[in-house]
């Protein structure tokens, strides 16, 4: 069996904790499997020349870390710029929020060839590689061109939107046409390649050539939906270690006379918080009974600062936060604990396991893996309830989870009520089916899901 390459814009030791769906989820998988890791060492060189980079590699436990500098007019063009000023926004559903720039696709696509100049001479001929994500769609056509014949897989850890949504980005028809140098697209979810299949039959005239099957531009596509879980049993170590239990025993303590809520989010504006925090004041006014006994702790690790749409959010957040503790606070309690900082991992279950609710209720998300995070924690006795927006990729999977429409404040707050009055009978209900779920289709069955579809599905070389 050939060696694992994982390549992404963002990289991680998977010996170190993360934030963000990506770099967590590849951690748990590498750790397992080992193989070479390549991406963007987080490093930007200042005076650097564009399309150049210094790579280092390094060993890592069982993984080999292959970390490439970026110059900054690189940086800004590609990954400030294209991926997370046009692809991320657009691919949420936010055109409002893109910004399109001729020189970000120049710079785009000059990392994507600088990302297979430097990584093209490290594969080996029975390579099997496994690109991720929105920042890397052309890497695959790059490599191609340089003479790669390696099956080469994607996968998208985002949503994808229909047509008349995804037509609106001026290089469509360019990025879309980069999906065909791949053996196998990989998907969040049934929407989302349900959407692929009308854009390139649509735009593309492909044809159909057996289930999820694709061709057109001279090659065949493989596409499926491969929703990504977590690793259920590393996770619940991770709740048993001391400081996870020594979290949970602090946080009930503190907590002792009043029900927590909770939301641990990078701080994105894919993730609905204005939206949370304004139902939770709904909750306030039309349940006055939870005014001094429910908290809503929402802990939103820093993201992508130098993106304008990101310094919005964060305004108009602590600015809602403020008004909100100030409306209902009292000298003895305050209805929302805003922390903006990332917690370490090793904290997480035992603060999950505290909370009588979580909510995550993101507007678009490709998965999100704290809705499985969160019930992995929870004590099978006495769970908590997860409140989840029918918007993230999840609620696919997780249909015993209180679903929500994250832009109904009313109808929201009626349902945070529900989850805070649910007899323990039916959270334990719930939360047995919802761990059937994650436990099955975990990171371990994703990545082997994948891999296994990835092995078997050769795309037709190039006609002649
Ligand atoms: P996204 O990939 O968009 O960030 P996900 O929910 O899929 O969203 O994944 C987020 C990952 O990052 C989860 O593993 C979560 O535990 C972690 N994470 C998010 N926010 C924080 C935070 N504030 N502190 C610690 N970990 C966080
Ligand atoms: C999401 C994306 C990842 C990204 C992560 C963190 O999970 O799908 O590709 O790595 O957010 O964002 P960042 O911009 O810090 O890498």
């Amino acid at each position: 069996m050939g060696r694992l390459v994982v390549v992404s814009n963002r990289l991680a030791d998977p010996r170190k904790p993360a934030a963000g769906g990506l770099a967590v989820a590849l951690g748990e998988t590498l750790k397992k499997t080992g193989g070479l890791w390549f991406g963007w060492s987080g490093k930007v060189v200042e005076n650097g020349t564009p399309g150049e980079g210094e790579l280092r590699v390094n060993q890592a436990g069982p993984v080999t870390l292959a970390e490439l500098d970026l110059s900054q007019e690189d940086h800004d063009a590609y990954y400030r710029g294209y991926a997370n000023g046009v692809l991320w926004p657009v691919f949420h559903y936010r055109l409002d929020l893109a910004h399109f720039e001729a020189g970000h696709l120049g710079g785009y696509r000059r990392v994507n060839q600088l990302f297979a100049r430097k990584l093209f001479p490290l594969l080996k001929r029975d390579d099997i590689v496994w690109i991720h994500d929105y920042h890397l769609i052309p890497l695959a056509a790059e490599l191609r061109a340089m003479g790669c014949e390696a099956r080469i897989g994607f996968f998208l850890h985002i949503p994808l939107p229909p047509p008349p949504i995804l037509t609106a980005i001026p290089s469509h028809e360019w990025l879309m046409r980069a999906l065909f140098a791949y053996d196998l697209v990989g998907f969040q979810n049934h929407a989302d390649l349900q959407h692929f299949a009308q854009y390139v039959q649509a735009e593309a005239t492909a044809e159909p050539v057996g289930p999820n099957q694709f061709r057109a531009f001279n090659r065949t596509v493989h596409a499926n939906a491969f929703p990504i879980g977590i690793d259920v049993a590393e996770f619940q170590r991770l709740g048993q270690a001391k400081e996870a239990r020594d979290t949970y025993e602090s946080t009930k303590a503190e907590y002792s006379r009043r029900r927590l809520l909770i939301g641990v989010d990078r701080l994105d504006y894919s993730k609905g918080l204005p939206q949370r925090i304004r139902a939770f004041r709904e909750l306030l006014r039309l349940y006055p009974e939870n005014r001094h006994s429910a908290t809503l702790l929402q802990i939103a690790s820093p993201s992508r600062e130098d993106v304008e749409a990101y310094g919005d959010i964060q305004r108009e957040l602590e600015s809602l936060c403020g008004s909100i503790n100030g409306d209902f606070g009292d000298f003895d309690w305050m209805p929302i604990r805003y922390i903006h900082r990332t917690v370490a991992r090793r904290r997480l279950p035992g603060l999950y396991r505290a909370c009588a609710v979580a909510l995550v209720t993101p507007l678009r998300d490709g998965m999100n893996l704290v809705a499985k995070e969160f019930v992995a924690s929870q004590d099978p006795d006495d769970p908590g309830v997860l409140v989840l927006s029918r918007f993230a990729g999840a609620a696919e999977q997780m249909k015993q989870a209180l679903i929500i429409n994250p832009y109904d404040t009313h109808g929201a707050a009626q349902v945070i009520q529900q989850a805070l009055q649910m007899s323990q009978g039916e959270r334990r209900e719930r939360h047995a089916a919802l761990m059937e779920n994650i436990r099955r289709f975990d990171v371990h069955w994703w990545c082997r899901e994948f891999l296994d579809t990835l092995r078997s599905s050769r795309a037709a070389p190039v006609d002649s």
